[in-house]
Formats: C-alpha cells, sequence, structure tokens
C-alpha cells in the first residue's frame, strides 16, 4: 500500500507540473483528492488494513495529500499570475494607454473666414447674416438689377421658381441690413453663395465677405484706406494694392481691387497670367438707388461696399492652383491646415 501511495503521489505531481490552466489542476485535484479520488479511496480503506499497517498508511496517505494540496495551490498560484501574460501575448495588455482618435480642424476656408472676420472686427465692423435661399427682391432688384437687366447675365443663376433663387452673392444682407437698421452702420457679411460656374478656379459653391459701412460723409478715401489695411492684415505690409475702374449696378464709382501676385512678387508667373496682380474683390461707393430702395437719405447719407471671394483669398495666401481641392474632403489635403 506504501509503494502504491508513492506512485501515485509521483504521478500526480508530474501531472500537476504538467498542467497548463486552472481548469485542468481541478481535474486533477478531483481525479486525486475528491470524494472518489485516489487518496482519498485509500483513506477510506483504512479501516480494512492489517491494524499494525494502518497507523503507517494512515500517516503516509496524509501526507501524500498535504503534499498534493500544496502542490494544487503552487501551480495554481502560478497559473494565475502567468494569466496577464498570455493576455499580452494575445494583444490584450489593460495597462497600455488608449488608442488615440484622431482629431480634426477648422477647414481651411472656415479658417480663412474667421481670420478676414477679425480683421473687420479689429476695425470696428459687426457681423451680419442673411438667408441662402433669397428672393429675388434682395439678390437682384434691390440692388439696382431690375427684370431683363443686362448684369443679371453677370451671374449665373440657380433659381428655384420666378422669385425666389440661391443667392449668387452676399450682396443682398446690405439691403436687408438697411431695411433694419438706420445709419451710422460698419457691418460685415460672410456666407455661402451659389453660381452655375465650375472649373480650377470656380465652384458652383463657394463664400463670400460682404463689407458695407455707412455714414455722413463716407468717401472713397475711407473705401481705399480699409481696403488697403485689409491686404496688409490678410498677406503683409509690403503687398502693393491696385484700384481698377469696374462696374456693379448696385455702386458707382465701382473698383476691383487687385493685390501684387503673392506667388512671383510681381514680376509675372502661370497664377497671375504674367500680369504681376491678381484680383480679390469688387467694391465701390453704394449706388444712391440702393438708398432709395431702403429709404435712407441719398442727400444726407454716403457709404461703401465690398465682396470678396474667400477661396480666392485661401488660394492665394496658401498656394492652391486649383479651386476643387478644398471641396474634394480628402483627408491628406485638408488635414495640411
Ligand atoms: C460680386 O459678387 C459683388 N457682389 C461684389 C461687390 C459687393 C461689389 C459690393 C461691389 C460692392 P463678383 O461677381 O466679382 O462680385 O464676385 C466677387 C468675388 O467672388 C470675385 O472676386 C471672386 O473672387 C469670387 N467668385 C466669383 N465667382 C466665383 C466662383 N464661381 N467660385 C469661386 N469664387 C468666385
Amino acid at each position: 500500500m506504501e509503494d502504491k501511495l508513492h506512485a501515485i503521489r509521483e504521478e500526480a505531481l508530474q501531472a500537476i507540473e504538467q498542467a497548463s490552466s486552472p481548469a485542468e489542476l481541478d481535474q486533477i485535484r478531483v481525479q486525486y483528492l475528491g470524494r472518489k479520488g485516489a487518496v482519498t479511496q485509500i483513506l477510506k480503506g483504512l479501516g480494512k488494513l492489517a491494524p499494525e499497517e494502518r497507523p503507517k498508511v494512515g500517516k503516509l496517505a496524509n501526507e501524500v495529500k498535504k503534499g498534493l494540496e500544496k502542490a494544487l495551490s503552487a501551480k495554481k498560484e502560478e497559473l494565475e499570475k502567468a494569466v496577464p501574460e498570455e493576455r499580452l501575448i494575445t494583444g490584450f495588455d489593460p495597462t497600455l494607454p488608449g488608442r488615440r482618435l484622431p482629431y480634426g480642424s477648422l477647414h481651411p476656408i472656415t479658417q480663412v473666414m474667421d481670420e478676414i472676420a477679425s480683421v473687420f472686427i479689429r476695425m470696428g465692423f459687426s457681423v451680419e447674416e442673411g438667408p441662402e435661399i433669397e428672393l429675388d427682391y434682395y439678390n437682384f432688384e434691390a440692388l439696382n438689377i431690375p427684370p431683363d437687366h443686362p448684369a443679371r447675365d453677370m451671374q449665373d443663376t440657380f433659381y428655384i421658381d420666378d422669385k425666389v433663387l440661391l443667392r449668387t452673392h452676399t450682396s443682398p444682407i446690405q439691403v436687408r441690413t438697411m431695411e433694419k437698421r438706420q445709419p451710422p452702420l460698419r457691418i460685415i457679411a460672410p456666407g455661402k453663395v451659389y453660381r452655375c460656374d465650375s472649373d480650377v478656379t470656380h465652384t458652383p459653391m463657394f463664400h463670400q465677405v460682404e463689407g458695407l459701412m455707412v455714414d455722413t460723409d463716407v468717401s472713397f478715401a475711407d473705401l481705399k484706406g480699409i481696403l488697403t489695411l485689409f491686404v496688409h492684415e490678410i498677406f503683409d505690409p509690403e503687398t502693393s494694392v491696385r484700384f481698377r475702374p469696374s462696374f456693379f449696378p448696385f455702386t458707382e464709382p465701382s473698383a476691383e481691387v487687385d493685390i501684387q501676385c503673392v506667388m512671383c512678387r510681381g514680376k509675372g508667373c502661370r497664377v497671375c497670367s504674367q500680369t504681376g496682380w491678381l484680383e480679390v474683390l469688387g467694391a465701390g461707393m453704394v449706388n444712391p438707388a440702393v438708398f432709395r430702395h431702403v429709404g435712407y437719405d441719398t442727400e444726407k447719407y454716403t457709404g461703401f461696399a465690398f465682396g470678396l471671394g474667400v477661396e480666392r483669398i485661401a488660394m492665394l495666401k496658401y498656394g492652391i492652383d486649383d479651386i476643387r481641392l478644398f471641396y474634394e474632403n480628402d483627408i491628406g489635403f485638408l488635414s495640411q491646415f
């Protein structure tokens, strides 16, 4: 019986040593120390042994039992400690820092719009907004462009019906603001505008920032001063600015404002078509016909207005030669800003 116990102990210790999981250890425990386990059976059968054998076998069986219990719990501890390592191999480590989610940034056009707005806000202008779905009256008529006027062809319009359209410029906000407020006025109006137009420098949806200043003695000199300061703030103070005569039905006189080409510094290149100049905005003194539509006294008040293309400014600022890049949602392009 003693030899049998020694053999059981050897066999069990070997099995415990080789066990690779707590579940396997549990099976071993049941096999040797469970109710019908090998060691338990011997302990239960002690009574059937010869009286002189009983104490020796009993002692040994208890020693084997205790030894196996100890070995089982030592191995259990070892296996439990090994679990995190095992998990580490399978890729799960709760102590590692979490994965960072990629975070976005403002669209470059939004950034440039904010920058433009902040330059004018610092000069005392406040911000106005208007609807993108606009009445023909505000987009054209009140701006001195009656039906059938040839100036309507200057902007290819998306009409919704005879009287409703997608605004082609931010100028209707001039009229909406003057209808509800009296001079002195100093506002800018940033927003989306729409035209049926698409190539490397034109998109069907783009952004403008409108400006309007009305008071008792606003002159063309004020317009020149403010717009020159604006260009110097947005580009750099060395950039030359040029005012070219132009035509808009809602301003008289009107001008288009060019800046020295930022790519070649006025020497002439592909971007400025070898002219050394780039057009950035339209402007002029508010036509008295517009003041009459909103009931302003044309003898008392004068004003200037301007409208600039935000994409155009962004292209010049960042040296981008295709406007469509802004609207392709290419994360590689957008994440550079
Ligand atoms: C106007 O829209 C006038 N409302 C501007 C104005 C306001 C003049 C107040 C006088 C007083 P124009 O059509 O030129 O003007 O457009 C102004 C700017 O918008 C252009 O200089 C150009 O930079 C930009 N622009 C025009 N069409 C597009 C287009 N399809 N895509 C991107 N930018 C455009």
